[in-house]
């Protein structure tokens, strides 16, 4: 009905306008964003890591995306706050976490004591992902919101104008080397549409068989933050990988 739409509108007109204050930015502006490659330590060698890092600082790496498995939301385990906490001292690049854990409220904490920058919660492992989202914004990181293949946008609509990035998986998270699943690019173009239908300044992540040529599908789509784990890792030339994935 006409009431129940202007309703509606008046949340939007609320939150909108003080989403934009806290993030300091215009209506309209700064949507075209840079494009930023975030290489995923989970191909690095683990016995190097100090090296790993530094070797793709100085290969032109914008963030460092960490990997955190529990072996229960994903079929693997990886590591957890304590590592992140010693290659903290290693290098200044953004910390990107994404948690592929159950219940990652718990874990958040953690994380912003180890020296996270930005804490990304899967929307299937929480029952109260908004309450998780601003957790971790209350402990003076970024938050994001990642969704799984089959997940469907619908999961973050709500949410929108309070995180800083989505992240759509591209491959069913657990893995590295896996292929890219193309339906994510007509997600990622939807997902697009609706952060700026909704006049939001909000990242699109996209991880999971991340090359030279998917890369340029999703960046089309309207990706901004790209995370390559075996692509970057495997290349023999690891500023040429990465700049690849910008060109
Ligand atoms: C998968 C992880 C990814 C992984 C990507 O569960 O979330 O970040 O490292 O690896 P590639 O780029 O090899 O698909
Ligand atoms: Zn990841």
């Amino acid at each position: 009905s006409a009431s129940l739409v202007g309703s509606e509108m008046c949340i939007r007109d609320r939150i909108v306008p003080d989403y934009f204050r806290r993030n300091k930015i215009q209506k309209g502006k700064g949507r075209k964003k840079m494009i930023k490659v975030a290489p995923s330590i989970l191909s690095a060698d683990f016995a190097y890591l100090a090296d790993e890092i530094k070797k793709i600082e100085t290969a032109g790496a914008d963030w460092v995306h960490i990997d955190v498995m529990d072996g229960a939301f994903v079929p693997n385990l990886t590591f957890g706050a304590p590592v992140v906490k010693n290659i903290r001292k290693v290098t200044d690049l953004f910390f990107d976490c994404h948690l592929m854990v159950n219940n990652p409220e718990q874990y958040i904490d953690d994380f912003a004591d180890a020296g996270a920058d930005m804490v990304v919660v899967h929307a299937e492992a929480t029952k109260h992902l908004h309450r998780c989202v601003q957790y971790i914004k209350n402990k003076g990181m970024q938050a994001g919101v990642a969704l799984n293949p089959a997940s469907p946008l619908c999961l973050v609509e709500e949410i929108l104008p309070d995180v800083d990035m989505v992240l759509l998986m591209s491959v069913n998270p657990g893995f590295g080397g896996q292929s890219f699943i193309e339906t994510t690019v007509p997600k990622i173009a939807r997902l697009r549409k609706m952060i700026n239908d909704a006049g939001l300044n909000i990242e699109i992540q996209v991880d999971g068989g991340i090359n030279d040529k998917t890369s340029k599908l999703v960046r089309e789509a309207g990706a901004t933050v790209l995370v390559a784990g075996s692509y970057v890792y495997g290349a023999a030339d690891t500023k040429a990988a990465i700049a690849s994935l910008k060109a």
